[in-house]
């Protein structure tokens, strides 16, 4: 070989070695980046942890600030607010009802038919309505007239606009779904807003008065018969439909429950009597708080992010409104920590821009090549060419932030059963008589369930109901009945309207069995 051959050979081995090496430091630098991706990852899984025995702790912590907020004004982060309702609907109510549901991302508007003597319900028809998002932050007059608006076009369809059907006195139920403190079964004080809703002039204002107020500026001849929490309106038709129901919660876009308490054991509002002997209470469970609670960074910076620090703690680790949020923050802090999205960073530092939808979406895509989670991501956060394993990342993710909001709300339903002797902790063997009988103790209970989360999520309902039925255990779970109702908090306002219309019916004993 000569000079000038040796000379190109060893230039040709000096750049392969050089690429080589690039190559390498490439390869290393993409397995280093991965492996601090999946660290995050692992960082996540362990703070979002919901062992048994971590769940048995909230199980305890709920039941236990549940007498604390019965026992005192302020004695609890769960307001534990009466709500007046002392009877339940049993399927005697009669006549045509209206209800309006405020509370959530729409607003619904309903007309439901009863046909008394337990003929259940004959008919009913609902209209939904996106709540414009300016109304959300602008004045009680704007959203109450925007309200009654789209009430009054309902009712006008009703009687193909003719002035007779308009001047027919009507009795509302209105499903409010914010804290309230209620001063009777029909009126009640915003105590604060919820879900992004702010708007400051009607904190401290009377709810059912607002609403009274623009259905008289309309001209409408309509009467606030029932004001109700949405937890409120679906217990009410979960124990029309089934008398077994003793508490309901909302898993929506906010979250909450109520249950019927027994009024003596209402400690903070001494000598509170109801034919009954109980009355339901609504929990705000969305403030609970407990250090029990498996919270990580990415909550604290959402908390803190949010235009109500320090409030609502379970409710944005559970509801819809915050868990694509929470998932998103973890994209972000993986895309800052790596290159794995590209340069979508600035996409993912916008806050809410993944709504929950779309992550159960991406949780839910069992297409073998997860084309799903490829179109949401282009779609939505603007990343494309997302390798196959980044796309299983992110459905890891999804899942790891899915299965703690579903297991911690399963704890605060069974919360609500220790509190209520209902989750056998009492020791279900002491309702066995010698001979091994059951006694009644061991009783069926339902609790009835809306909210888009449950409803529409189906990996969040299994790990929902497969949570409660490992808390209960074996032996307790079968009696245990958790039960969709459709619409309920709509329905159920009627349902509560007419059962406070009718003085004659008077009031159905609910006490606790
Ligand atoms: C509200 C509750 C409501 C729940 C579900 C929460 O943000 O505070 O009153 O029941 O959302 O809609």
């Amino acid at each position: 070989m000569g000079k000038v051959g040796f000379g190109l050979a060893l230039s040709c081995a000096v750049a392969s070695c050089t690429i080589a090496a690039i190559l390498v430091s490439r390869r290393v630098k993409s397995r280093r980046k991965w492996s601090r991706v999946v660290g995050v990852l692992k960082e996540l899984e362990e703070g979002c942890s919901t062992s048994i025995g971590r769940l048995k702790q909230v199980v305890d912590a709920m039941a236990v600030e549940m007498h604390a907020g019965l026992a005192s004004e302020g004695g609890s982060k769960l307001k534990m607010l009466l709500t007046f309702v002392d009877n339940l609907p049993d399927g005697n109510e009669k006549g045509t009802y209206y209800a309006l549901h405020l509370g959530g991302t729409n607003f619904r508007v309903l007309r439901v038919q009863l046909g008394g003597e337990n003929s259940l319900i004959l008919g009913h028809e609902v209209d939904r309505q996106p709540i414009p998002q300016h109304l959300m932050t602008s004045t009680s007059e704007g959203l109450f007239d925007f309200i009654v608006s789209k009430l009054e076009q309902f009712v006008e369809r009703e009687g193909n606009g003719s002035m007779s059907m308009l001047d027919k006195r009507r009795e509302l139920g209105f499903t409010f779904s914010f804290p309230v403190k209620q001063t009777s079964v029909s009126s009640g004080i915003l105590i604060k807003w919820t879900k992004g809703f702010s708007i400051e002039d009607m904190i401290g204002k009377d709810v059912s008065e607002c609403l009274q107020q623009a259905i008289r500026k309309r001209g409408l001849d309509m009467r606030v018969a029932a004001l109700v929490n949405d937890t409120v309106g679906t217990l009410a038709l979960g124990h029309y439909h089934d008398a077994d129901t003793v508490a309901a919660v909302i898993i929506g876009t906010g979250t909450n429950a109520c249950y019927v308490e027994r009024t003596d054991s209402i400690i903070k509002c001494q000598g509170l009597l109801t034919k009954s002997g109980g009355m339901v209470v609504n929990m705000e469970w969305g403030n609970f708080w407990s250090t029990h609670l498996p919270r990580t960074s990415y909550d604290i910076d959402l908390d803190s992010d949010s235009p109500n620090p320090n409030d609502q703690g379970f409710e944005k680790m559970i509801s819809g409104m915050y868990l694509g949020d929470i998932v998103r923050r973890v994209m972000l802090r993986m895309s800052k920590e790596s290159d794995i999205f590209g340069d979508a960073t600035s996409r993912l530092s916008v806050p809410f821009i993944l709504k929950t939808p779309l992550m159960a979406a991406m949780h839910e895509d069992d297409s073998p090549d997860l084309k799903d989670v490829s179109r949401i991501l282009k779609e939505t956060l603007e990343i494309s060419d997302v390798p196959l394993k980044v796309r299983k990342l992110i459905v890891r993710i999804c899942d790891v932030v899915t299965r703690r909001a579903a297991r911690l709300a399963a704890a605060g339903i069974v919360g609500i059963l220790k509190k209520i002797g209902r989750d056998g902790s009492g020791g279900i063997m002491s309702g066995r008589t010698k001979s091994g009988e059951t006694s009644s103790r061991k009783r069926r209970t339902v609790v009835a369930i809306e909210g888009g989360l449950y409803t529409s999520y189906s990996l969040f309902r299994e790990y929902l109901n497969e949570a409660v039925a490992e808390i209960l255990g074996e032996e307790m779970a079968p009696y245990v009945v958790l039960k969709v109702s459709e619409d309920g908090s709509g329905i159920g306002a009627a349902l509560l309207a007419a059962s406070h219309s009718y003085p004659s019916i008077g009031p159905v004993n609910v006490a606790i069995k």
